[in-house]
């Protein structure tokens, strides 16, 4: 037996090398979570009453612009009292508990990291630029004028909403967690049977989410239909669409023993960016097409893998692909 082992051990080294390749890919393909929480702190918004701003003018704008990203609409939206630059949604609808909820889309790491490169423009961006696109795109509406008081305020809130984070740091709990891979695409048929159960009470049937009594706003807000976010908003990615709502979707309802499995999650979302929204030309994103996120759904790009496949999966032959280059 042991002289066996002994004539046979290139095989047995080999298998070892095998074993161990295999678990590192298993291992990496978790790196997208690892990024959004290098910081193990968990990160405790300010608050305007416990931490009060001393100075008035500035304790003003802040706090304006927080009441902006709670109620952008009444603001801002197509009925604004100030202008009429968005689609009726709220900042809030999707950054959660005014941009500070753990797995909420929170706005804890954008002081700590804007100005950012980022690959979907190939441009170093400022935080003007990164709240326009979400006027562009998840409230499908036009980028505030920059020097407005509105914007200002915006950008004076989400700054003192990171002021304690340490540069180039991602608390834990910023971003969204995304669910595991599926090894089957994601099914927009399988989703519209689970979004019936436990999101149409809320957001509608045709997800035409439900309007406050004045109409100048929403109490549920529209996933999809005219007046939700466009097929260039964040939330159109598979992946951020289920993270998001596998954290904190049916509103409210989410404990840790309570939370829709990965599956509901992926085919929900499948069914709900499968629905028609209004079109974003979006052809100047992504200039180099290599750094397309395996869920980003539209062409061309750098694998040989079909839109169909880059929009619903399965996921795990793009990504080891992508990791063999
Ligand atoms: C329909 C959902 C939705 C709405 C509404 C929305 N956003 Fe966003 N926003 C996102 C998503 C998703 C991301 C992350 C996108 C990604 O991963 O590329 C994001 C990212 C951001 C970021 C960068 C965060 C970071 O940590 O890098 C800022 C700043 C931001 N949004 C501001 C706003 C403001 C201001 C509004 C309101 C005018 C708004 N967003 C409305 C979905 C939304
Ligand atoms: C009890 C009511 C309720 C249920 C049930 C519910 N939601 Fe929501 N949803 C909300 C509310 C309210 C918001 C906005 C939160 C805010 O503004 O603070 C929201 C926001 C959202 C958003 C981000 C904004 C947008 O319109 O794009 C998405 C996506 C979403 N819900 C998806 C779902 C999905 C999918 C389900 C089913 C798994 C679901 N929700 C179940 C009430 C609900």
């Amino acid at each position: 037996m042991w002289r066996k082992i002994q004539s046979d051990w290139p095989a047995y080294l080999l298998a070892l090398v095998v074993l161990l390749v295999i678990v590192f890919k298993i291992s990496s393909n978790h790196h997208e979570k690892v990024l959004v929480s290098l910081d193990d702190s968990i990160w405790h918004a300010p608050s305007l009453y416990l931490d009060p701003i001393k100075n008035k003018q500035e304790r003003e704008l802040i706090t304006y612009g927080k009441e902006l990203i709670i109620h952008t609409s009444t603001y801002l939206g197509p009925k604004g009292t100030v202008a009429q630059i968005s689609n009726g949604m709220n900042c809030q609808n999707c950054h959660l508990d005014a941009g500070t909820k753990a797995d909420g889309y929170n706005f804890s790491a954008v002081a700590a990291n804007y100005p950012l490169f980022r690959h979907r423009s190939g441009e170093v961006e400022s935080i003007y630029k990164r709240v326009s696109d979400c006027f562009e795109r998840s409230l499908n509406g036009t980028a505030p004028d920059s020097n407005s008081r509105e914007y200002q305020a915006i950008q004076a809130y989400i700054q003192w909403l990171g002021k304690d984070v340490a540069k180039g740091n991602h608390p834990k709990g910023s971003g969204i967690k995304k669910p595991n891979y599926l090894k089957r695409a994601a099914d927009p048929d399988k989703g519209k049977k689970v979004y019936a159960i436990h999101c149409e009470r809320c957001h509608g049937t045709n997800g035409e989410g439900q309007v406050n009594t004045e109409n100048t706003g929403y109490i549920y807000p529209p996933l999809w239909g005219k007046n939700s976010y466009n097929t260039g908003a964040g939330l159109y990615r598979l992946s951020n669409f289920a993270g998001f709502i596998q954290s904190n979707m049916p509103f409210n309802e989410v404990t840790a023993q309570k939370k829709l499995t990965d599956e509901e999650a992926w085919d929900i979302a499948a069914y709900v960016n499968s629905q028609p929204r209004p079109i974003m030309k979006e052809s100047h994103d992504w200039p180099d097409i290599s750094k397309k996120p395996i869920d980003h759904p539209f062409g061309p790009y750098a694998d040989i893998f079909s839109e169909q496949q880059h929009k619903y999966g399965p996921f795990l032959p793009i990504l080891l692909a992508k990791e063999k280059n």
